[in-house]
């Protein structure tokens, strides 16, 4: 059976990005595939977390991952940080990731312009410890939005240079996985292209009904067409690409040709997105916290996952050594 791997950093609650661009894949993969799908608390260090949010923030994102519905005897939950063998191989990867590409990375150059105090090593070396989630599985799919591509695509590389400076084919190329035929991203309703935590613009899976109407109420909008089968202005596309992830196809349809012989209202059609989200989230959002106040199930899934990922990252960190050169004196 295939290997699955993807992880969401514990910098929150989830929201419909993470949703969309992830967890569903994630949902369909588990029944298909021998998944590890883990809460990435490593990669949120780059940020600097208070000691106190650590534990608190990966339990978080545990109960939303149950809550969506991964089920821990289909696919391994865990912690990033309780599988040291990824900091080895993660090691290994550095020595031969060079400064430049490791520079050059698109979030890298984002996340130095975002936080200029505080541009650490960690955050240059992302990418490769990101490879090591990846690799020390051998997963050949890994389900992400479309954010993460250069992520996936310096994984790729990677793992193709340790394969030909050791001779080996130890690692397989690992290929984005998404539930449509391109990658997903889940745009911003204020104008932005892409939802996200530090946009600001964030639907969370966890905010209640009138919350969640708010915002879509909120959506930035414009006079409406004049013209018909007019080209739709970027926030008028953001709206139906929204309408085209969270919607039926006839919503979408309906509202689209509405759109294209002019007589669409803008107030209908976030009337109906909120209640296409709504109709989402609410289910999930009650199991959330139900999950959330089980700390005991939680504690007990968090060591059942850590204890599988472990046992399959020490035989891969075992060829790993072997191939390096690592044997018994
Ligand atoms: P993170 O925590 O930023 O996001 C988690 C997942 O959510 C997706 N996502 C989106 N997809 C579509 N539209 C959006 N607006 C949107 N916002 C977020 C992301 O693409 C991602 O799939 N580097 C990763 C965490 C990670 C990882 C890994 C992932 C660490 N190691 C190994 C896969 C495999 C990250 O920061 O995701």
């Amino acid at each position: 059976m295939e290997t699955v791997v993807s992880g969401i950093r514990p910098t929150g609650n989830l929201h419909l990005g993470n949703y969309f661009g992830a967890v569903k894949s994630f949902l369909q993969m588990q029944n298909e595939y021998n998944c590890y799908f883990f809460i990435a608390d490593w990669h949120s260090l780059t940020t600097h977390p208070k000691p106190e949010d650590i534990v608190k923030s990966a339990r978080t994102i545990l109960a939303e991952y149950l809550a969506c519905g991964i089920d821990p005897d289909k696919a391994t939950i865990y912690i990033q940080s309780d599988v040291k063998e990824v900091l080895e191989l993660y090691l290994y990867l550095n020595m031969n990731a060079y400064l430049g590409e490791l520079e050059r990375t698109t979030s890298f150059k984002e996340k130095a312009r975002k936080q200029p105090d505080n541009v650490n090593a960690g955050l240059l070396t992302y990418p490769t410890l990101m490879a090591a989630d990846i690799l020390i599985h051998k997963a050949v799919k890994v389900p992400v939005g479309k954010d993460q591509e250069q992520n996936m695509e310096m994984a790729r590389k990677f793992a193709r240079r340790f394969n030909t400076i050791y001779g080996t084919e130890l690692f397989p190329e690992p290929a984005s996985y998404s539930l449509s035929d391109k990658a997903i991203k889940v745009p911003g309703l204020d104008g932005s292209g892409k939802m996200g935590k530090s946009e600001g613009n964030c639907i969370y899976l966890m905010d209640d009904a009138e919350t969640i109407r708010k915002k879509v109420m909120k959506a930035v909008t414009d006079a409406g067409p004049t013209v018909p089968n007019s080209e739709k202005p970027e926030v008028i596309q953001n709206l139906f690409t929204f309408m085209d992830i969270v919607s039926t196809k006839d919503t979408y349809n309906f509202f689209n040709e509405k759109y294209n012989d002019c007589s669409i209202r803008y107030g209908d059609m976030k009337k109906q997105l909120a209640a296409d989200v709504i109709a989402y989230t609410e289910p999930i959002r009650e199991r959330i916290m139900e999950y959330s106040s089980n700390t005991e199930l939680l504690a007990k899934i968090a060591k059942q996952g850590a204890e599988k990922a472990q046992e399959s990252a020490a035989r891969t960190l075992k060829e790993i050594r072997e191939v390096i050169g690592f044997r018994e004196i």
